[in-house]
């Protein structure tokens, strides 16, 4: 019977670029929903991104932008590098999107109404100067522990100690500078500890892996505690319904994410959402994550899904992290490698492949070591899978016009072939690619053999053997089709070429039963070529960042480029020389200040989130430079004409530029 299938992927922060790292996740979850959907399945791929909190809103406030605009931006980018790789989601939404705020509107009152949510004072860290309470990681301090400086709030890197951030010695707030004060502030909480029992029930009614299962009851021995799951004003994210001020914490609506791109889909392809999360419903939930976030998916998720009468997940698949070439990724040494910059270089396949290669089920960690990636692709699917194309096609397209002989040479092998189907099945079924790759490159090898043996590109030379070297190519490309029928969940851009040569359907995988006889194929285009190690190691190059900017970056905040562009993409700027005949701060808007700007000869009303840097009576008469073709943007305070530039790390250091004095209104900037 066909399952019907509801797979998620980890979403994806909207504030920094995708790494390989991340690729590991999504490309492990995109195998398995291809395998899925290749049995025959009704499996749907639901995913967003993860748009709200803390970071993403101070970035767009250091960018001078809106966060929905950074947002936006991000999610186009992010979705680029997905459909580069191949991921095949059905949607790509944002957790900023309207449909979430329903559905998480929605969960929230029927928690609420079940009594599952409650209101406490408690005390937390206040930025005094930006007017915010600060998360912990936005405050840094003397360990109270072993006195080790410049630790973050929650946790010392130094002795490993776990603390309040109100036990810091002397803290400072990250965004500011400043001396954060301790302040009262009415805060909800998800009574996650009257959830104990069903959790319990749900462990042991589900197929979680071990190491879940493990750390579940570790959790339980520690006791539940109810969970923090509002956040005080300014934040990026949703309002918390009859609670001005007060906002989802970005962990509520990012799982409610998943939910709401599923209701995304049902609304285009006419599905009906409660039959999906109804408690009792007929279909599997999955959702694919990194080991980090297990707490969140096995305990608050399933806890709030409960609560508020909808179905748990069928499982939780947790994986491990990724380390290049053994170790942490870094960006001295340029193994802090972006989606972007694999693709500019590298075949998406290829890395497909060798994390296939190398995941198991269980959560220990997967390495990318260069050097193994150039030699191990080049060996299995150049030397072994591709092989076996390149050596039968010639003789059937130059002697026998294109056409497959009537007959196998081998039925037997071909038997054997798909006798081995049935682990095969299992393996990714189980999500043991790992063993799913061995067991296809096994037969890979098996097929070489064959055609070793049989040496068409002797026979051909020999009287009388036409029939038998037809035989025997049309043998070598059967097991070519089988073989790529398999592995079409893992590289899929190649298998679409195979398909194209082969005039069949590689992702139906039910019809490698019937072998492909006196049917015609396509001329033999190479499908695949070796990967280049000066591409790898250009990579890695490319990937390196300068010792001060690392050091600057303390090795974990990536210096943030936007996509490259072209020197096209930059000649579409207009840049036009401006004179500030106005500004004036925006009644509501903390950061941002009104600009009227005289482009010589036309006026035009800007936003720009300057305010922290500028007194606005320090602007009027001062020349600037804008992006005078962007298109304009409604703002909550009026629309917004165009862009000024400006540099700067943020805060009061914000400089828009002023050329000289020969400068004057209209003035293009080239
Ligand atoms: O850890 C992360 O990168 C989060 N953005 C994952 C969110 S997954 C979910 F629950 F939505
Ligand atoms: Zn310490």
């Amino acid at each position: 019977m066909k399952r019907k299938i509801l797979v998620t992927a980890a979403l994806p922060y909207a504030n920094g670029d995708i790494h390989l790292g991340h690729m590991l996740g999504y490309i492990q979850t995109d195998i398995w929903v291809r395998f899925q959907r290749a049995q025959g399945n009704q499996c749907y791929f639901a995913w967003s991104s993860d748009a709200h909190g803390t970071p993403i809103m101070l970035r767009a406030q250091q960018e001078g932008v809106e966060p929905e605009m950074l947002v936006d931006r991000m999610q186009s980018a992010h979705a680029a590098d997905f459909q580069e790789f191949s991921v095949s989601y059905d949607n790509f939404s944002s957790t900023h999107a309207e449909s979430n705020r329903l559905q998480v509107e929605d969960i929230y009152r029927r928690l609420d109404q079940a009594g599952h949510i409650e209101r406490r004072t408690i005390t937390q860290l206040y930025d005094p100067e930006e007017r915010m309470f600060l998360p912990d990681r936005f405050i840094r301090g003397t360990c109270p522990n072993c006195r080790t400086e410049d630790q973050y709030g929650d946790a010392c890197e130094a002795c490993g100690k776990t603390y309040d951030p109100t036990d810091l010695i002397d803290p400072r707030s990250v965004v500011s500078g400043s001396v954060p004060v301790p302040r009262e502030s009415e805060h909800y909480f998800f009574k996650l500890s009257a959830f104990e029992e069903p959790l319990k029930a749900w462990l042991q009614a589900g197929t979680l892996q071990d190491e879940v299962t493990n750390k579940l009851r570790e959790w339980f021995t520690d006791g539940l505690r109810d969970w923090d799951i509002s956040r005080d004003a300014p934040y990026f994210g949703f309002e918390i319904p009859g609670a001005p001020g007060k906002y989802f914490y970005v962990w509520v609506d990012a799982p409610i994410g998943y939910a709401s791109s599923f209701q995304e889909i049902c609304d285009r392809d006419g599905l009906n959402f409660e039959d999906w999360w109804q408690p009792n419903a007929d279909t599997e939930l999955y959702h694919f994550i990194g080991k980090d976030i297990i707490y969140f998916h096995t305990l608050f998720w399933p806890a709030m899904l409960h609560g508020a009468g909808m179905r748990t997940p069928t499982s939780v698949f947790a994986h491990g992290f990724l380390t290049v070439n053994g170790a942490k990724m870094s960006k001295s040494r340029g193994t802090f490698i972006k989606a972007r910059t694999y693709l500019d270089r590298l075949n998406p396949d290829h890395l497909r492949y060798y994390y296939a290669a190398k995941l198991g089920t269980g959560l220990s960690d997967i390495d990318l070591n260069l050097e193994d990636f150039v030699q191990r692709v080049n060996a299995d699917l150049v030397g072994k899978v591709i092989n076996i194309a390149s050596r039968s096609a010639g003789f059937i397209q130059k002697r026998f016009d294109g056409r497959l002989a009537q007959r196998l040479d081998d039925e037997a092998l071909y038997r054997e072939f798909l006798d081995a189907d049935r682990s095969i099945v299992d393996a990714f079924e189980a999500r043991n690619f790992q063993k799913a790759i061995r067991r296809i490159m096994a037969m890979a090898d098996r097929a070489n053999r064959y055609i070793d043996e049989h040496k068409p590109w002797q026979m051909i030379k020999e009287p009388g053997q036409e029939a038998k070297v037809q035989a025997v190519c049309t043998q070598g490309l059967n097991l070519f089709r089988v073989l790529m029928t398999w592995l079409a969940p893992v590289i899929p851009a190649t298998a679409e070429k195979a398909s194209a040569f082969l005039n069949i359907d590689l992702t139906a995988w039910h019809t490698i039963g019937e072998p492909l006889l006196d049917t015609a194929i396509d001329p033999f285009k190479p499908l695949m070529m070796r990967v280049d190690p000066d591409r790898v190691a250009d990579m890695v190059e490319a990937s390196k960042e300068s010792l001060q900017a690392t050091a600057e970056s303390g090795e974990t905040a990536a210096l943030d480029l936007a996509p490259e562009i072209t020197i096209e993409d930059f000649a579409k700027v207009d840049l036009r020389v401006v004179k500030i005949l106005n500004a004036e701060a925006v009644e509501g808007a903390d950061k941002l200040l009104r600009l009227t700007l005289d482009l010589g000869g036309e006026t035009r009303q800007v936003f720009a989130g300057i305010k922290s840097a500028y007194d606005p009576a320090d602007l009027t008469g001062r020349l600037t430079v804008m992006v005078a073709n962007l298109q304009p943007r409604k703002m909550r305070f009026g629309m917004s004409e165009g862009m000024v530039l400006a540099a700067g790390p943020g805060g009061q250091d914000l400089f828009i530029l002023s050329p000289d004095d020969g400068a004057r209104p209209g003035l293009r900037v080239s």
